[in-house]
């Protein structure tokens, strides 16, 4: 992510219906190369010629351009034209389009009778290798209410974390995030004697589980690679502090059904719930803390009084556009150790960095009662998403999905069953999805709005755009977020290789929790149906 905006006139073409190529392939005397692509406005007369030949769509990637076309022939496709320097590949067909949506989604239903059914997740590598990561974990926990034994309970969490610079930060957090405020939580909650603790305490708990690990990944690791001082062992030490992560953890509590919701950085949490006319509502759990942001940046520069560029172009001394991150160590390393490290070993440094720390792991929680009952359903996902759609539009799809769900009575499955007993039935014409319409989260509050749609050229008013075909909501979501309904559009997005891609799609990284009074047995099983194949070795997990 944070790649810088791109210019208008690329934006304009993504997918241009205009200009489209023809390529002429299957002539053996001159063999099929990408470099004798013509340009060809009015291929009609080539296109009758070669009628017996095959037609394969292709994308076509330039500097400044990216279009889809035709070419005609079944000669191989030269990956790298040198003509105009483009690239011209294949697009995907619709079966190819499925299987890369589909390729990682995970789906579990969760038995627990503790106040959550299902969740789903999925990603979207744009990046090679993928800099988000994911992490989900159900912690059973003693219970007591007034000096007695209740009897164990659950503590759920769902994470989803955005790297950038590298995947190592991001990947740090998918191992011990968890771990460490659950640590903390424990403690929290053994100090309580019973009771549940209070909302401040729970708060202070996760906020220093994300510190204490925070801290290891850019304070603890410095002090190891400064005792042995190796190169080798530096380079390994320090390389989740180099990189870095944002964090956006959910912690569920079911005996109290409430839901803490940790953000550090731009990823965006979502509830769903069930308004008494049917219809869905969304709330954002979380605020996205960029440079943008007003009250990041009022934070910051009371930190910083005296460094008018401690935000510049909404971003921290116009470099990092999240305010909150784990690692980026070079924004939070004291002068003196990143002297030292700069002399024995390497390190980035900047005349800017007067008064470090700049960025701090430090998240901000809010608090939210469950309500089994309304339907509850909570969407976590990376800044990717909210680029590409408003979480109106995402809890309306998750809603219209859930009727697609309810629709399919022939399926005699157990979440089916549930799910009509936990949703009931709801009404809205077909094409608006089943939201209300709130208040938005808008460029002026510092949030992630999608500002895809304008560089694709499709009206954020289109409401005909989405469609239903996916068993997994988090794929469902994803879909729609790259096309929907429109196939070209779709294809193209997912043809771009990396790292070209950037430009167009982040990352992506979506998950989605179901709360509801459901079944007890204790399991947590693998939903196959909306499991990607290559994942079924996956133990649900505990
Ligand atoms: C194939 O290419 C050769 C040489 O460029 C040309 O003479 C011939 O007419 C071409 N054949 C077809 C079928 O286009
Ligand atoms: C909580 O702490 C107690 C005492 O240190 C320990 O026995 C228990 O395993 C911990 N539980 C969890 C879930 O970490």
């Amino acid at each position: 992510m944070y790649i810088r905006r791109f210019s208008v006139a690329l934006v304009s073409t993504l997918v241009g219906y205009g200009a489209w190529y023809s390529y002429k392939g299957g002539n053996e005397t001159s063999p099929a190369s990408a470099a004798s692509l013509t340009r060809s406005f009015s291929s009609s007369s080539t296109a009758a010629a070669d009628a017996a030949l095959p037609t394969r769509t292709v994308l076509v990637i330039g500097a400044d351009e990216l279009r889809t076309g035709t070419i005609v022939g079944d000669g191989p496709l030269t990956k790298y034209s040198n003509e105009y320097g483009r690239q011209v590949i294949e697009m995907l067909s619709s079966d190819q389009v499925d299987d890369k949506l589909r390729e990682t989604e995970q789906s579990y239903f969760v038995n627990r009778g503790q106040g959550v059914v299902r969740y789903d997740l999925v990603q979207l590598p744009s990046n090679n290798p993928i800099e988000d990561d994911h992490a989900e974990k159900i912690v059973e926990v003693p219970s007591r209410s007034s000096g007695k034994d209740v009897g164990p309970t659950d503590w759920m969490f769902w994470g989803v974390f955005d790297g950038h610079s590298g995947w190592v930060t991001s990947a740090k957090l998918r191992n011990e995030l968890i771990q460490f405020v659950a640590r903390e939580l424990n403690d929290t909650y053994i100090a309580a004697n019973g009771k549940i603790p209070d909302d401040a305490a729970i708060d202070a708990a996760i906020k220093t589980g994300f510190t204490r690990l925070d801290d290891e990944i850019v304070h603890k690791s410095v002090e190891k690679v400064f005792k042995q001082n190796s190169k080798t062992l530096a380079a390994e030490a320090l390389a989740p502090a180099l990189a870095g992560s944002c964090a956006l953890l959910s912690f569920y509590d079911a005996r109290s059904q409430q839901l803490r919701v940790a953000v550090t950085g731009d990823s965006r949490a979502v509830l769903g719930r069930r308004s008494d006319s049917g219809k869905w509502t969304a709330t954002a759990l979380s605020v996205d803390q960029t440079g943008s942001n007003p009250e990041e940046e009022a934070r910051m520069r009371a930190l910083h009084p005296d460094e008018p560029h401690v935000i510049q172009h909404g971003r921290v001394l116009g470099g990092l556009e999240p305010t909150r991150a784990f690692g980026d160590a070079s924004y939070k390393w004291t002068r003196e150790v990143t002297d030292r490290l700069k002399k024995h070993f390497f390190a980035r440094s900047s005349n800017r960095l007067l008064t470090p720390p700049y960025v701090t792991a430090e998240p901000v929680v809010t608090t939210t009662q469950i309500r089994p009952d309304k339907g509850d359903f909570l969407v976590l996902a990376t800044d990717g998403l909210w680029e590409m759609l408003t979480n109106d539009e995402v809890v309306g799809l998750v809603g219209r999905w859930i009727e697609t769900q309810q629709a399919q009575t022939a399926s005699t499955s157990q979440f089916d069953s549930l799910w009509a007993r936990i949703f009931g039935s709801s009404s809205s014409s077909p094409k608006d999805l089943p939201v209300e319409r709130g208040p938005a989260p808008t460029a002026d509050d510092g949030s992630k709005t999608p500002i895809r749609l304008r560089q694709w050229g499709i009206s954020p008013d289109d409401k005909g755009r989405f469609i239903t075909k996916d068993n997994n909501v988090a794929t469902h979501i994803v879909r729609n977020a790259l096309g929907g309904k429109n196939e070209e559009q779709l294809s193209a997005l997912l043809t771009l290789p990396s790292p070209f891609s950037r430009r167009y799609r982040d990352d992506l990284t979506v998950q989605v929790i179901f709360f509801g009074d459901g079944e007890k047995t204790g399991e947590v099983t693998l939903n196959l149906d909306a499991t990607a194949k290559s994942n079924e070795p996956l133990k649900a997990k505990l």
